[in-house]
């Protein structure tokens, strides 16, 4: 559904994307993460063709987002368009008439506002007009705004942003409704919960470069960490324990007064192994817990790991 090759955008002597390769398959999710200024808002405008690449090219559903932008448009899905509607409508009213605008007979206009507003819980706000609307209301109107023409392919950049949890929960089950039905999804997010629970696969843009970029399950088990979570019986046993486990190979952290230590594994069979080195100090468990990596923690450990290749970059610089 998506296809970029070598795709760059400069602005002035900033690039925002750098040589960005991005293959989206057809009904899937997929999740781009990346640090404020990574790139991810200008990779979507360039998608959305909203803004031209300055070099390489990218297909969307088949059509070149230079060349048929007309093409791509009409096939694709996109928060940010409500903005363009008229403040002074309600929100049902709008939604009709962007119904109209994409074709639909009055009736089937109508049946297609209602239908949104019951899926994003607006029905208290839908006969109101739009510029009283709280922040979040006004987000969750954008999103049905953009869902009026059921298109294939949604670009959702930071759709549950401000959101409360209720509304980001339904949020999610549109986003998933719309996927099962066989919709393609393009989704920003500094959620990484989010990314985790609706994302099938990440890319990781870093200063407009794709650092990292596979299915989200991949990612984790192969930069996220494994841990082992030990809470002891006192938090006297803290210092003991720690000199046991740092003699036996681990590096456990814990923060100051707390009785739980934290040890990074590569596999759960070192958990047997941590249990062994505390118990042989004779020091007490309380609660043993085994921890599968979370996106979170592969998120972190990449960017850790660009930080210390952008220290090293720098250093070289200046040698
Ligand atoms: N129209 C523009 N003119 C000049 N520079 C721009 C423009 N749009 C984006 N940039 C720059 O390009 C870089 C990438 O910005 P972008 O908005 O794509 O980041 P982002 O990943 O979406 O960040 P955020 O998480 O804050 O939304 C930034 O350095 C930004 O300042
Ligand atoms: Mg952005």
């Amino acid at each position: 559904m998506i296809q970029t090759s070598g795709l760059t955008k400069k602005f002035g002597s900033v690039t925002a994307l750098d040589d960005v390769d991005l293959e989206v398959a057809t009904g899937t999710v997929v999740g781009l993460l990346g640090h404020n200024g990574a790139g991810k808002t200008t990779l979507v405008n360039v998608l959305s063709t909203q803004v031209r690449p300055s070099a390489g090219t990218a297909r969307v559903a088949g059509y070149d987002v230079v060349d048929q932008g007309a093409e791509v448009r009409r096939r694709i899905g996109l928060t940010g368009q409500f903005a363009a509607v008229d403040d002074n409508l309600s929100g049902r009213d709008n939604l009709v008439l962007l119904g109209r605008l994409f074709g639909a007979s009055r009736s089937a206009a109508r049946r297609r506002a209602d239908e949104l507003i019951e899926a994003f819980d607006l029905t208290d706000a839908a006969k109101r007009q739009t510029r009283g609307y709280s922040g979040g209301m006004r987000r969750r109107v954008d999103l049905a705004a953009c869902l009026v023409g059921r298109p294939r392919l949604i670009f959702l950049d930071e759709p549950t942003t401000g959101l409360d949890p209720q509304s980001r929960r339904a949020v999610w089950e549109t986003i998933e409704g719309l996927v099962a039905d066989g919709a393609t999804v393009l989704l920003t997010t500094q959620y990484l919960e989010e990314a985790d629970r609706l994302a099938s696969a990440i890319t990781v843009l870093a200063d407009g470069r794709v650092i990292a970029a596979g299915p989200t399950a991949e990612l984790k088990a192969k930069v996220g960490r494994r841990t082992v979570n030990v809470t002891l019986r006192s938090v006297d046993d803290v210092a003991t324990a720690t000199d046991a486990l740092r003699r036996n190979g681990f590096t456990p952290t814990g923060e100051a007064g707390s009785r739980v230590l934290t040890t990074p594994v590569t596999t759960s069979g070192e958990l047997v192994a941590v249990v062994r080195a505390i118990d042989e100090v004779r020091v007490e468990i309380a609660e043993l817990a085994f921890a599968e990596p979370t996106l979170d923690d592969a998120y972190l450990a990449l960017n850790e790991k660009r930080h210390e290749h952008s220290h090293e970059t720098t250093t070289e610089g200046t040698v």
